[in-house]
């Protein structure tokens, strides 16, 4: 990739660089019950009194499902070359296994139809935190078989849609299941475990390497890899003390997902803070390694935010939060991490497939919506993602989280984080002037 820049010059992605933007299933199609499709775990997390802001759930979101060709000449209209989005394991198998449902997959194959005729390159991820209910019923990701019955699914999908995918995303963010689906508990399946937990995110992994393996058995051709949320640890002051708890911390964040997918091995560091007598270093069985470290062909990295790390193992924040008061905005993060996991793994082709914010929008009455924040914030990652580029990191594209505004999980729909604004009274889409903005970064190729 050669890059025709100078130092003060306008700031030019490669001539192939994938401008997208991504969204998730559960996040905005909505027809919760449409078609066939079976309950996941957040239909019931969503249910139930005090776990979602306000009550919100996925039931209509930004009704994508019916809404998708408008979705999709709106990505035409902005230019994108990629786009991100994830396939809802409930629509294709209702109850978590079995043969895949038909109408379910019709939509993903009309999607992907409508995506090819505008030239635009989908990215689609197998499971995005919707589990079928019926999977979480017979125990849910502490259970190894769940491992197996993702690998038959992805199977499924491979056979019916693979013709149509270039590139394949195993499982969304691992670690946040870990960390808000069994740790802080609140995110489905809203537990509070710690040894669970980390149970789980082995089974997360060992789901990953089976997929990746199933898609090699069924010869398919797209290339395929993790998508993994990545977090800078720093220590908060040069204490050797916080210097040795932030690289635990990295291990608990970055490593433990990072070193099993692309070193075939689980930090040492981790599993002796687990300790021998937890229930994941006893899940772990011979060859499972093996499989998780199955090769890739591409990593796909998300980054919203840094963490600092005191001498005691606290965390603390150093930089303005967003919205989202766990985000603290960093953008040279961003530069840090992408060359950190080419120099510690190698030259492994990277995406970004999420970096944005949530901000306060609200449409005006002459119908715009001014999100300056959102400009900036890009602005200054999308800078830092082409020093790293500049610096030999082969990043291959940059999808903005998200190109809807969309059900942000336990926060509902109060946290806008799209280039869109959806107005959920009557489901109409309004270009916010970041959607402008990064039009213009598109066309021109850069900043
Ligand atoms: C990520 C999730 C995505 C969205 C953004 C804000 O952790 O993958 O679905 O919620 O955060």
């Amino acid at each position: 990739m050669s890059m025709p820049t100078g130092p003060a010059g306008p700031l030019r992605f490669p001539r192939d660089f994938g401008w997208g933007a991504a969204t998730s299933a559960y996040q905005i199609e909505g027809a919760a019950k449409e078609d066939g499709r079976g309950e996941s775990i957040w239909d019931t997390f969503s249910r139930v009194p005090g776990r979602t802001r306000n009550g919100d759930s996925g039931d209509v979101a930004a009704d994508h499902y019916h809404r998708y060709a408008e979705d999709l000449d709106l990505m035409r209209d902005l230019g994108l070359r990629s786009y991100r989005f994830s396939i809802s394991w409930p629509r294709i198998q209702p109850d978590g296994t079995g043969a895949p449902n038909q109408r379910g997959l019709d939509f993903y194959r009309r999607l992907l139809d409508g995506l090819h005729e505008r030239g635009i390159a989908p990215m689609a991820t197998l499971f995005h935190w919707d589990l079928p209910q019926a999977l979480q019923d017979a125990g849910g990701w502490e259970f190894r078989d769940t491992a197996h019955r993702f690998a038959d699914y992805a199977d499924a999908v491979f056979r019916a849609l693979g013709d149509r995918v270039p590139a394949w995303l195993t499982i969304n963010e691992p670690k946040t299941v870990v960390q808000n689906g069994y740790l802080s508990g609140h995110h489905a399946p809203g537990r509070q475990d710690p040894d669970a937990a980390y149970l789980v995110a082995h089974h997360l992994q060992l789901a990953h390497g089976l997929a990746v393996r199933a898609l090699r058995a069924v010869g398919g051709t797209g290339r395929i890899g993790p998508a993994l949320n990545l977090h800078p640890c720093y220590a908060a002051d040069d204490t050797p003390e916080a210097a040795a708890a932030a690289q635990l911390y990295d291990g608990y964040e970055n490593r433990l997902y990072l070193d099993s997918v692309l070193k075939g091995s689980y930090p040492q560091d981790v599993l002796a803070d687990l300790g021998a007598r937890s229930r994941m270093v006893r899940g772990i069985h011979d060859g499972d390694l093996a499989v998780i470290s199955s090769p890739v062909d591409l990593l796909a990295v998300q980054y919203y935010t840094p963490i600092y790390v005191t001498a005691d193992g606290r965390t603390e924040h150093r930089w303005p939060t967003s919205v989202a008061e766990w985000q603290q905005i960093y953008p040279d993060g961003m530069y840090d991490i992408l060359t950190r996991v080419t120099r510690d793994y190698g030259p492994i082709p990277l995406t970004v497939t999420e970096n944005g914010l949530p901000t306060p929008d609200t449409l005006a009455t002459d119908d715009t919506v001014d999100d300056a924040g959102r400009i900036t914030f890009l602005r200054e990652h999308l800078a830092a993602a082409h020093r790293a580029i500049a610096d030999g990191v082969p990043l291959e594209s940059f999808h903005v989280w998200s190109l809807l505004d969309n059900f942000e999980w336990a926060e509902g729909y109060d946290q806008r984080w799209g280039l869109v604004y959806v107005d959920y009274s009557t489901q109409r889409r309004v270009l916010k002037r970041s959607a402008h903005w990064y039009r213009s970064v598109i066309s021109d190729g850069g900043l």
